[in-house]
């Protein structure tokens, strides 16, 4: 069987988007299905290829038990056929992967990360980079529930 393959998309690559990912193969590594998911992220813009996450990201996910290991890059064309899920973080996000992808197959596969957060399904995940550490913890939780229940609606939807 092919792998699903999952990709999360914020503006810089450096905060949101890295953190999804590494929250979302923690919990596919703990499910034990690394043999039948993977997952990257990317940046809609150029500002931070080849960098490490934010200084306040990694912390802050190593807080919570959490390891990131991701250089920035940018989303390209190829990633919209690659790819079987692709999530905006936010709705710029959303508008700018939607000026690459062409094709109504590409299309389908975008949407919003939080139209899998059951607290809030029509948010955006706010972008931390200007704001405190309290917005960096917020983007945590918000994170780790939308890749949970992501997660456990792939488990029902597609794996079964
Ligand atoms: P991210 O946050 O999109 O969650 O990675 C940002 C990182 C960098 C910038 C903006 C947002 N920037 O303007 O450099």
């Amino acid at each position: 069987m092919a792998k699903i393959k999952v990709l999360f998309v914020c503006l810089g690559n450096i905060c949101r988007s890295p953190l999804a990912e590494a929250l979302f193969k923690h919990k596919v590594s703990k499910q034990g299905l690394t043999n039948l998911i993977e997952a990257d992220s990317c940046g809609t813009s150029n500002y931070h290829i080849g960098d490490w996450p934010d200084e306040r990201t990694l912390v802050n996910a190593l807080q919570n038990g959490i390891e990131m290991d991701h250089r920035g890059r940018q989303i390209t064309y190829t990633d919209l056929e690659k790819f079987d899920f692709v999530f905006a973080m936010d709705r710029s996000n959303y508008e700018n992967i939607m000026q690459l992808a062409n094709a109504e197959t590409h299309k389908h596969k975008v949407s919003l990360m939080r139209s899998f957060d059951l607290e809030n399904e029509n948010a955006d995940v706010p972008d931390p980079y200007y704001g405190g550490a309290r917005g960096f913890q917020d983007v945590f939780e918000i994170l780790d529930r939308s890749t949970e229940n992501f997660l456990e609606y792939i488990q029902k939807n597609h794996l079964k």
